[in-house]
Formats: C-alpha cells, sequence, structure tokens
C-alpha cells in the first residue's frame, strides 16, 4: 500500500499494520534516522525511541509513548551542543508519572473547569485529575499512549509520524478522533510539529506540545529574556481557571512585548503571579486562526541560544516550571527544581468550553484540525 501524504489517518494505520517501511533514509544521506527499543508499557506494549538527526547535526530523540520529546541538541554560539530539553533517560521513569515532559497533549490541553462541558446541548463529564478540573485530558492523556510510529527522510529534514485513534468516551470525550502527529527536524534547525484530526461526532480538540525547555542545559531559566508580541492574557482564578476576563498586559508583569528576562518581575507582588505560582497564564494574539505567526522570541545570554516560537493558534500558555520540586531527577542526575525549565504551550484558550467568547474548539465530523507549532533554534553574539 503507498501512503501519500493526503491519506485519512486509518489508512495511515492500515499502511503501518501492513508494515509499510516504517524507517528509510535512502533519499537525503546527510540525514539521519535510528530506532531503538525504549521498553515496555505496564500492559506489555512494546514502545521505541526514534532519533532524528538534521544536516546541521542537530538532533531529537522521540518515543512513540507519549509522542515525547525525549531530548533535543541544539548547537550554542561555541557550536557546542547541549540537550535543552527535561526529561528522562528510561521509558519506566515516564511511566511512574511526571508532569508532562515533552508530551503531546490532548485531547484537550490546560484545564476545563469541573471537568465538564456542554456541546449541542448534550453535559459531557471528563475526568476530573487537577482537584475538580480536568487538565491535559484526564489520567490516560495522548502523553500516556502508545502511538504507531512511521519515520522517514524528506528534503526539509527527517520526519516522525504519529497516529492514534482516541475512542469515543475516551476520559469522557464524545466521538471516535483519529490524530496525526508529524514532526519534522528541518534543516534550519526548528523542531516543527503538525498536527491533524479529524472526528465522527461533535468533540473538542486541542492539542499542544509540552516540552520544559532551558536554553542553557542547566540551572535555573531566570535570566533567560522572553518577548511575546501579546497585547493581552487570560487572568485565573486560584485553581487556575480563566475567569473569562481578557486583560490587558499593559502595566503588569505580563507585559512582554519588550523583551525582558523571566525573573525580572517573578516575584513581584501580583495577585495573578501568586495564583500561579509565578507565571502560569494563556496570552492572548490578535490574529486569525490559521495563520502561522511568531508568539515569543527567547533568547539566553550565556550560551547565545535563541528560541522563536510560531503556531496557528491564538493562545499560548508560559508555564515557567513553578511545581518543580526537586522530586525528580532526570537525565545526566539533574534535580528539576522549581523555574529550572519553561514550557510554551501554543493551543486555543484554556477553559474555552466553558468560556463562549474565547475562540471555539469544538470539531466537527467533516471538519480536520489542524495545528503547526515550530520552535525554531538559532544563535545570536552577546
Ligand atoms: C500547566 C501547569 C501544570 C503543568 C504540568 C502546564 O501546562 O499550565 O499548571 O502544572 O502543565 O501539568
Amino acid at each position: 500500500m503507498k501512503c501519500t501524504q493526503s491519506r485519512s489517518i486509518l489508512c495511515a494505520l492500515a499502511c503501518v499494520a501492513a508494515g509499510a517501511v516504517l524507517v528509510s533514509h535512502a533519499a537525503f544521506a546527510s540525514q539521519e534516522i535510528k530506532v531503538r527499543p525504549f521498553g515496555e508499557t505496564e500492559e506489555g506494549e512494546a514502545v521505541d525511541l526514534y532519533t532524528l538527526v538534521n544536516s546541521e547535526g542537530a538532533q531529537v530523540e522521540i518515543t512513540n509513548y507519549g509522542g515525547i520529546v525525549v531530548s533535543l541538541m541544539m548547537p550554542d554560539q561555541e557550536g557546542e551542543f547541549d540537550d535543552i530539553v527535561l526529561g528522562f533517560d528510561t521509558l519506566d521513569e515516564y511511566l511512574e508519572g511526571h508532569p508532562y515532559f515533552g508530551a503531546t497533549v490532548g485531547r484537550y490541553a490546560n484545564r476545563i473547569a469541573n471537568a465538564e462541558f456542554t456541546l449541542d446541548g448534550e453535559t459531557y463529564t471528563l475526568t476530573a485529575n487537577d482537584g475538580p478540573n480536568h487538565i491535559h485530558g484526564g489520567d490516560q492523556g495522548f502523553d500516556r499512549v502508545v502511538w504507531l510510529a512511521q519515520a522517514h527522510t524528506a528534503s526539509n529534514g527527517p520526519v516522525l509520524r504519529l497516529y492514534y485513534v482516541s475512542e469515543d468516551g475516551e476520559e469522557g470525550y464524545p466521538g471516535n478522533l483519529e490524530v496525526m502527529v508529524t514532526y519534522t527536524l528541518t534543516n534550519d534547525n526548528e523542531l516543527r510539529t503538525d498536527f491533524h484530526a479529524t472526528t465522527d461526532a461533535p468533540t473538542i480538540c486541542n492539542l499542544t506540545h509540552h516540552s520544559y525547555f532551558n536554553l542553557a542545559g542547566e540551572g535555573d531559566i531566570l535570566d533567560h529574556v522572553v518577548m511575546m508580541p501579546a497585547d493581552h492574557f487570560t487572568p485565573v482564578d486560584e485553581e487556575l481557571i480563566p475567569t473569562g476576563e481578557i486583560q490587558s498586559v499593559d502595566g503588569t508583569p505580563f507585559d512582554f512585548r519588550e523583551p525582558t528576562p523571566i525573573g525580572a518581575r517573578i516575584d513581584d507582588d501580583d495577585e495573578q503571579l501568586e495564583q500561579g505560582g509565578g507565571y502560569d497564564h494563556n496570552w492572548v494574539y490578535d490574529k486569525e486562526t490559521g495563520e502561522l505567526t511568531l508568539l515569543a522570541r527567547v533568547t539566553e545570554p550565556e550560551s547565545g541560544r535563541v528560541m522563536e516560537v510560531l503556531s496557528t493558534k491564538p493562545g499560548m500558555q508560559l508555564y515557567t516550571g513553578n511545581f518543580l520540586d526537586g522530586s525528580l531527577t532526570g537525565k545526566d542526575g539533574w534535580v528539576y527544581e522549581e523555574r529550572h525549565a519553561f514550557c510554551m504551550e501554543p493551543h486555543y484558550f484554556p477553559d474555552s468550553p466553558n468560556q463562549p467568547d474565547f475562540p471555539s474548539a469544538v470539531l466537527r465530523p467533516g471538519e480536520t484540525y489542524e495545528h503547526t507549532i515550530v520552535y525554531r533554534f538559532s544563535v545570536e553574539d552577546e
């Protein structure tokens, strides 16, 4: 069976099941794709670890358990490569539980108040896995399932495609959702994630990527300088659920329209920073959903590493690792403490199914959910 770009996910699943070429790297010799066994889930499902290397020698390791980015090697201004994401060496450590390190998050990224929403007059109850609320798809979100995987080289860099069918009723969501996530490590040092989903019944869909970045590869991220061209953010209550207000960033520690170190105001006496224990908020971008635009530019002064974040969605959560507390030890024995990393999670707004004035995350049969995120890496001199 020959798979084409326009195939349905079910066709793609059939291709993989039928033993279509899983890894091929004939066409673009300087790229490399490797795959090795990463272990087994408790249910005995085999899990692999894929290594994609682009023509510049940058490298990403991704497992088909949770679509998790396990490591990401990018050069600094001296050309030295460092791993710039948090994570673990072994599958068992991921299985023991972690705060979504590197994960593919869905069916609905971020929080849904009281773990319920109403769609077309029907109320759906989701798994409550964050106090009374629902977060990141529930107990068995997309970060904790085994995806079918298919890797190949392409003209712009090595590609890993992941497929998963989320069944009707899973974690309380209506409709069978067929999901495809395509990771590309481009030869321009971008980690690109293209999400694609269709449903057979009205549902909600909000997918994102949850890497914890530290562009220095060590220490805290308070000196990372952030620019976000957003005039507004969504304030939250004490459970980190949006109040529904779209608040101006003017005169607040949420104004990152000029490049500002993350740590410059993080401990300010500010009610919203107290609610989040730091930054754990959604920024609002004045744009059309579907346009790929710049949501953030982050620079790390010591290494010179720069990360730009682009997405086709209208919101982005900046989370500054406020709940990391030294209880997890990751790769190279690094003990992950508060603010050792930050996440930039482009998506629809949190709790949008319960907020009529927020952009809608409803997906209906016949429609296609699409989301592109680009994490673009470069260096600049001090
Ligand atoms: C949320 C945080 C949460 C973290 C890990 C982030 O997306 O905004 O509140 O602690 O994920 O679950």
